[in-house]
């Protein structure tokens, strides 16, 4: 009984870690803009490619612009000591979520996804975040931003989800710390 349970949970981890992926590609990701505003927020502008329909073909569809958003963070000069951090770990955004999100297995049946009808993010998707000055140097410094991008994602409704991303990598802008 003990191993019967040990192999269930061994099982349930093992398939979790397997549950996220992406490949190193960074061919349509870019940050565009950032910009620091007196009122203690950062507003930056997310390039990511333009949707892919490909019907009969897994995956049949790939949405556009930039779908997932990891380890968002600023630093000096080495990454490995960020300043701030706005979050830790991955966060759908540009409206994306598991739910909207392209599943390769409607892609194989009679009543496969039209891709003309998948919900579409902006391609230049612009987010607004608080962050606390006292952490940030005087203004008139650099400070680079940091975030992994993640695009072109699908979600896997079989075995318990998986989501994987045909794009994503992490990047790296220098911006001038000061506002009006
Ligand atoms: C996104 O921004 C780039 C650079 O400013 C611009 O060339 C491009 O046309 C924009 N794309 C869309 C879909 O607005
Ligand atoms: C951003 O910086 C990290 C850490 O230095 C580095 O691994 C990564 O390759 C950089 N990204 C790009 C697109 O240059």
């Amino acid at each position: 009984m003990k191993c019967i349970v040990f192999i269930i949970v061994f099982l349930n981890t093992f398939s979790n870690t397997f549950a996220w992926g992406f490949n190193y590609d960074c061919t349509d990701i870019s940050i565009l803009d950032t910009t620091f505003t007196s009122n203690n927020q950062i507003s930056v502008t997310v390039h990511g490619p333009q949707r892919v329909s490909n019907p009969g073909h897994v995956p049949c569809c790939l949405q556009q612009g930039p779908m997932i958003i990891g380890n968002y963070i600023f630093y000096k000069s080495d990454p490995e000591y960020p300043i701030a951090t706005i979050w830790e770990g991955r966060k759908w955004v540009n409206g994306y979520s598991e739910d909207n999100s392209v599943d390769p297995n409607d892609c194989i049946y009679e009543s496969q996804t039209v891709c003309d009808e998948v919900y579409e993010g902006a391609i230049n998707y612009t987010r607004v975040d608080n962050f606390d000055p006292s952490l940030f140097p005087d203004p008139g410094h650099f400070v680079t931003l940091s975030m992994d991008i993640y695009a072109h994602c699908e979600f896997d409704s079989s075995y318990k989800g998986r989501t994987f991303c045909y794009q994503g990598c992490t990047i790296n802008h220098t911006a001038d710390y000061s506002y009006p």
